[in-house]
Formats: structure tokens, sequence, C-alpha cells
């Protein structure tokens, strides 16, 4: 019988000039919601070289900030994750070469196609334009999830929260032409309410699991009235008995 445990939240982004960075902080501390939960923030590496970094002060300054603060995602994180969530700039209506290229190397060192476990998994973007293609860069994101047999939590519109953040795909941000408008409360509030909500829904199957294990193990324990294990009797294939059909001693079939 699997043991109780908190859930493990993955976080993985790229960001270049840290405003994705800022987003995947808020999700994190959506998903930080019950104690003892474990929630991994990590950056991927970016794809250029040293030298073509150096020539962009910007980008140079805020790498080495985001480096000393968000490792690398490792191989048993990945592993272990009860939940994915991928975030990324927008780049030409897409993910960051650098996050696909994570994915394509050194993610898929650990999947090889095989069963990583059932996890949860969500997206988050910020572009710089309100129509420069934020939802299809979570689109992009979403689609590796599923391939990677993720169970999708999309923000939605169920928390008010979510409502005003007015996209039901994931969370995401407009950060101006040069990239320097600040994340508005209203975008880390719904980035928050998709880390809860992912984190939550990847409880919802490490619980549903731990149920399906245990139905299962009982069953070899379980003594059934003729001395032998077995399922449970299966439910009538016509349903339920209608109130009107009870005690009608009735044996035509539902409609017949
Ligand atoms: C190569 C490149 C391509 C980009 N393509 C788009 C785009 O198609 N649409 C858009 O709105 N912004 C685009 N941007 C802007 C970034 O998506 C935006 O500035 C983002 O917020 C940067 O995130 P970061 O601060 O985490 O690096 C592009 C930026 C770069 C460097």
């Amino acid at each position: 019988m699997q043991e109780w445990r908190a859930v493990k939240v993955l976080i993985c982004f790229y960001s270049r000039y840290g405003s994705t960075a800022k987003l995947a902080e808020a999700v994190g501390e959506g998903a930080r919601t019950f104690p003892g939960d474990t929630v991994w923030i990590r950056r991927v590496p970016d794809l250029e070289p040293d030298a073509v970094i150096r020539q962009d002060d910007r980008w140079r300054r805020t790498r080495e900030d985001l480096i000393r603060r968000y490792p690398e995602p490792q191989p048993i994180e990945v592993a272990q994750a009860d939940a994915l969530v991928l975030g990324s700039p927008g780049y030409f209506g897409n993910m960051a070469g650098a996050l696909k290229h994570w994915l394509e190397t050194q993610f898929a060192q650990v999947w090889r196609g095989e069963d990583i476990g059932e996890k949860a998994g969500a997206a988050f973007c910020t572009t710089s334009t309100v129509h420069g293609g934020n939802e299809l860069t979570i689109a992009t994101m979403l689609t590796a999830l599923m391939h990677l047999s993720c169970v999708i939590v999309p923000a939605g519109y169920l928390y008010p929260t979510l409502r005003r953040n007015e996209m039901p795909y994931g969370a995401s941000a407009v950060t101006g032409p040069t990239d320097e408008r600040p994340l508005t409360e209203a975008d880390l509030i719904g980035a928050r309410a998709l880390g809860y909500r992912v984190a939550h829904v990847a409880r919802w199957l490490l619980v549903g699991r731990s149920q399906e294990d245990f139905r299962r193990r009982f069953q070899q324990w379980a003594v059934t009235p003729a001395g032998s294990a077995g399922d449970p009797p299966a439910p009538p294939a016509a349903g339920p008995p209608r109130s009107d059909d009870a005690g009608s001693g009735s044996s035509r079939p539902p409609g017949g």
C-alpha cells in the first residue's frame, strides 16, 4: 500500500530577460499551498554561447542572476514530479528553442518513450504584445505535455481569479515591446491560481492512484462468502432501478 505523501511540482522554464522567471515564481507560490509539498522551480539553460550572450548586457546580467537562483532541472526531479509545469517566453508564436531543446534532449533521456508516471501538466508564458502569440505559445507547451501523457490542467474560468486573467489555457503576461513592462498584480494572481490548481489536480491523481492500489491489494486479501478472492459483483448492465420501476417486479429492460 502506497503511503500518503505530499506532492512534488516541477516548474521548468526558460527566461532571457526575467519576466517569465517572475511568472514561474508566482506559479510556484500558488503550488506551495500545503505544508510538506515540494516545488522545484528550475531554469533550462541558454542555447547560445557565452560570447553571444555577453554582447547583450541585459541578457548577461539577467542570466547570471537567474543561474544563481534557479538550478537546472535534474532527471530525478523529472521522474519524481507529480506535476510538470512548463513556462517560456513566446518566440515567434512558439516556446523558446532552449526549452524545446531541453525537452528533446535532457528530458527525452529520462523519458525514452517510457512511463514516467501520470503527471498533471500546465503551461505559462510571456510575450511582448497581446496578440503576439501567447495562446499559441502555451498551446505548443501543452502539446508537448500531452505527448508525455500528462493530465492537462488549464487555467479555465472556474476560479474568479483565473476568470480575471481572461486566458483559459494557462497563465500569461504581456511585457511590452521593449520587454520592460512589469507584470501586473492580475498576471501574478492568475499565475498563482494556475499553480494552486495544478498542485491540486496532482494531489487528486496521487490520492486516486493510492485508492486504486488499495483496491487492487485489498482484493488479494478479501475473503468472499465463497471463500475465494475476487472482484466485487459488477453493477447491473441496465443501471440502478428507476424509482418508478421500484417494486414493480418488471423484468423489462429500460425503455423496453
Ligand atoms: C527571438 C525572439 C522572438 C520573439 N518573438 C515574439 C513573438 O512572436 N511575439 C511576441 O509577442 N513577443 C516575442 N518576443 C518577445 C518575448 O516573448 C517577450 O519579450 C518575453 O516577455 C520575454 O520573456 P523573458 O523576459 O522571460 O525573456 C520575442 C523575443 C525574442 C528574443
